[in-house]
């Protein structure tokens, strides 16, 4: 097989041709923030937060989905790097609700990790924030919309999991939401319920109701298992 060799913050790193930036830098033992990649979806490059720095590029390049090339010099933590991150985490903060302190998903939440690990706080453009109604009429799924980061992964696992493509990016710009068609609530719509958004999911927007009040989820232990609902037989961990 082919292979491609390049230096990832100073240290040599050989791997397959087409691998990504990001799968060569963990091979290498770098740290690379991730929010809307999943090595099972597709990768549209939605969040940014994976940028790194390649010598010679005129702008920092999103790292999971760019190529890693023979002979590429990577910095992953360089000063520009690190600042990128910090204010995607900020504007994502922004429009954020502020309740970790009771969010079922705190201690499980990758945006919540990452403000932490890079010293972000919220607050700091003080810019208009979503104020959708939790969606809580559905059987299985509570879906809270203001917690949504649009990274798209339940969209993309629903479509290229489960095959089914029940919930899109719907409106535009700061009203962009996933929604299911029409915009109807999920008890409304064809979702069966799989759960294999709830499972990618990094933030507290969509959650298995009958864990609301019971566990926290490092407390539960997940086992792989297939769907009784319509007969589909939809298997999710
Ligand atoms: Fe690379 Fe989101 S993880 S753009």
């Amino acid at each position: 097989m082919p292979t491609v060799t390049l230096t990832i913050d100073g240290k040599q790193v050989t791997v397959p041709k087409g691998t990504t930036i990001l799968q060569a830098a963990w091979q290498a033992g770098a740290f690379v923030p991730t929010l809307c990649h999943d090595h099972e979806l597709s990768n549209p490059g939605a969040c940014r937060i994976c940028v790194v720095e390649v010598k010679g590029a005129r702008a920092l390049v999103a790292s999971c989905c760019a190529e890693a090339n023979e002979g590429m010099e990577v910095q992953t933590a360089s000063p520009a790097v690190i600042e990128a991150r910090k204010t995607i985490l900020e504007l994502m903060l922004d429009n954020h609700p502020e309740d970790c302190l009771t969010c079922h998903q705190a201690g499980d939440c990758k945006l919540q990790d990452y403000a932490y690990f890079y010293g972000v706080k919220a607050g700091v453009f003080g810019g208009q924030k979503k104020d959708y109604q939790v969606e809580d009429d559905n059987l299985f799924i509570v879906r809270d919309m203001n917690k949504c980061i649009l990274c798209g992964k339940c969209l993309r696992a629903c479509e290229e999991k489960q095959g089914r493509a029940v919930i899109d990016f719907a409106y535009r710009g700061f009203r962009t939401k996933v929604s299911t068609g029409m915009d109807k609530p999920l008890a409304d719509s064809v979702c069966v319920s799989c759960g294999s958004c709830v499972a990618v999911c990094p933030t507290g927007a969509l959650t298995e109701k009958a864990m609301l009040g019971k566990a926290r989820k490092w407390e539960v232990e997940k086992v792989r298992t297939t769907c009784p609902f319509c007969g589909v037989g939809c298997n999710f961990d």
